[in-house]
């Protein structure tokens, strides 16, 4: 049970990475100059399309991270001994690790930005907390593009969606302690 768990959740951490990246980046002032909003402020019957905290730095953090993540997993996976891990990773070759890992990242931040979406239509304003699909978003999002290369079995779906919002929560609260998040 317990195994299920663990090597579910290492299997979906690129897409994690991801969905942590754009706050990482914030927080450290990195790549200044992508930090622009995807929808340039444009409005769409009066509300928000995305609001200004869904930006490109968000976008190009959160599918590199992801996808650099991966192929970290897969040296850790097929390396010599002494580094190599137990864990186990399926992809085998540094190509289809990578693949993974773009395939998380984007579904992730893609999920993310879907539920931006509804959230903006619905007047609920930008930072402002929506539990659980705050949390469930970049789940929902990873196993939809991540099922292009790897059949989740409902267990996995299972474990992901259960201790996500739960993970989601204990990050959400660090982000919020550092300020770089207004709710947790
Ligand atoms: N972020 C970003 N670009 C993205 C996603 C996130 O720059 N594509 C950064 C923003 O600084 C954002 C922070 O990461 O404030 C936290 O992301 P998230 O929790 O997804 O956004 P919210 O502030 O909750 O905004 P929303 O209400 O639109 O979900
Ligand atoms: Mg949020």
């Amino acid at each position: 049970m317990w195994n299920i768990a663990v090597e579910t959740i290492y299997l979906f951490l690129p897409a994690y990475i991801a969905n942590m990246a754009p706050v990482i980046f914030k927080y450290f002032g990195l790549l200044k100059k992508l930090d622009v909003p995807i929808d340039g402020g444009t409005k769409f019957f009066g509300k928000e399309i995305l609001g200004p905290h869904k930006t490109l730095r968000g976008v190009i953090a959160g599918v590199a991270a992801g996808m650099v993540f991966s192929f970290f997993q897969f040296a850790l996976a097929y390396s010599a001994k002494p580094f190599s891990v137990t864990v186990s990773f399926p992809f085998q070759t540094a190509f289809g690790s990578i693949m993974w890992g773009f395939l998380l990242g984007a579904g992730a931040i893609f999920g993310d930005i879907l539920k931006s979406f509804v959230k903006r239509r619905l007047g609920i304003a930008a930072g402002r907390r929506w539990f659980p699909w705050d949390q469930l978003d970049m789940v929902l999002g990873g196993i939809a593009f991540g099922l292009l290369m790897y059949s989740f079995s409902w267990t996995q779906v299972a474990v992901l969606v259960v201790l996500t919002p739960l993970f989601g929560l204990l990050i959400n609260l660090v982000g919020y302690g550092l300020r770089i998040k207004e709710a947790w």
